[in-house]
């Protein structure tokens, strides 16, 4: 039997809109102040992107196109174009419809996936597995939301913790050891609505009511929320790290969700990880839902070796988690 290949991470792209807003912007919107903002979340500031005529897909093509000029190939050449996002242009088609359209992805079949802030890692493990099979040999991982589109901007407990932001990384078959080695995936149904969008689906269609009632903005139990991604991102790690062997040590970079500081760093003491191997943007970025973990891997991949080992670990809505174990795979 011939090995099955590992998937690689072989080039990875951004966008961030240029439009900040800042936690002292946010005062002058509703009750609050930055220093309750920092220390309870990490946050400083945020991007947000203002054009009415752009959302989640035009963030996710300059993010492709980023990525592919890393690359130095054709859009022709991908496969397939997954897109993990909760604030899709429309209810469909899918934004990864839209993204394969402009950047000229001809070849390519695409279809976004729906999994809050594991919407990346899902995706990205789906990509994954489609390498690893052989099927496909150049797939598109993109994480985007633009989160500013269902947030309450008189909603001091949720308008303050998200932000708009995209990235993407291509997907290839491993020559050699690095590559995505392991994954673990989890899923709670979230029966008691503690992180959700009320209405705009199919139980609660837009109507009059609805929107007076601002039902098509993000809700969150906040405290409930914390409760489990404080267990589930640290426990999730573990469990990668104890079925693979790995010890704190061996372990290069920790790449988290970006929801709140106080997460990551819980998961981080658990791990057993000093502060210096844990990417975190929160403060310029906040929470940017599926946006954050490629966002982490372009900001840091300069300081990335080949054969760096990399644990990606998320918690949201869903609830829906998981964890990543790869060996990053480009010089
Ligand atoms: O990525 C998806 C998953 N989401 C998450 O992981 C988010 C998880 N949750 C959290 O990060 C935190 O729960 C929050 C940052 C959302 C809230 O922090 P907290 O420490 O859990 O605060 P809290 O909700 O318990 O509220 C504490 C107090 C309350 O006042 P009282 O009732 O103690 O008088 C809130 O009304 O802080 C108040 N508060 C605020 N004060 C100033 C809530 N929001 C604000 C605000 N500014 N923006």
């Amino acid at each position: 039997m011939p090995q099955t290949k590992r998937a690689k991470i072989t080039a990875v792209g951004h966008f961030l809109p240029e439009s900040r807003l800042t936690n002292h912007d946010l005062e002058q919107m509703v009750d609050t102040n930055d220093e309750w903002i920092r220390t309870r979340t990490g946050i400083e500031e945020r991007r947000i992107l203002k054009d009415k005529d752009k959302a989640t897909a035009y963030m996710g093509i300059r993010a492709a196109e980023e990525a592919l000029e890393q690359r130095g190939i054709d859009a022709d050449e991908i496969d397939v174009i997954i897109t993990g996002t909760v604030t899709p242009d429309y209810l469909f088609p899918a934004s990864a419809c839209l993204i394969q359209k402009a950047i000229g992805a001809s070849n390519a079949y695409a279809f976004d996936l729906s999994a809050a802030c594991s919407g990346f890692l899902f995706s990205l493990t789906t990509g994954a597995n489609m390498i690893e099979s052989g099927r496909a040999k150049k797939v598109l991982i993109i994480g985007a939301d633009k989160m500013s589109s269902i947030l309450d901007f008189t909603d001091r407990s949720t308008c303050i913790l998200f932000g708009d932001g995209a990235g993407a990384v291509l997907l290839e078959a491993s020559d050699d050891e690095t590559g995505i080695v392991d994954y673990v995936h989890h899923t709670d149904g979230d029966t008691n609505n503690t992180l959700y969008q009320p209405a705009g689906g199919s139980l609660n269609p837009a109507t009059i009511e609805t929107v007076k009632e601002k039902k098509h903005y993000v809700r969150q139990d906040g405290r409930t929320v914390f409760k489990k991604a404080t267990v589930g991102m640290a426990d999730v790690s573990m469990e990668i790290m104890k079925r693979n062997d790995l010890s704190a040590e061996d372990i290069d970079w920790l790449v988290p969700h970006q929801a709140n500081k106080r997460i990551i760093d819980a998961t981080a003491n658990r791990v057993g990880l000093p502060s210096k191997k844990v990417m975190l943007n929160i403060q310029k970025y906040g929470n940017t839902t599926s946006g954050t973990i490629p966002l982490c891997l372009y900001d840091w991949q300069d300081q990335l070796n080949k054969g760096d080992n990399l644990i990606l670990a998320s918690f949201g809505g869903g609830y829906t988690w998981g964890a990543i174990y790869l060996k990053w795979g480009i010089e």
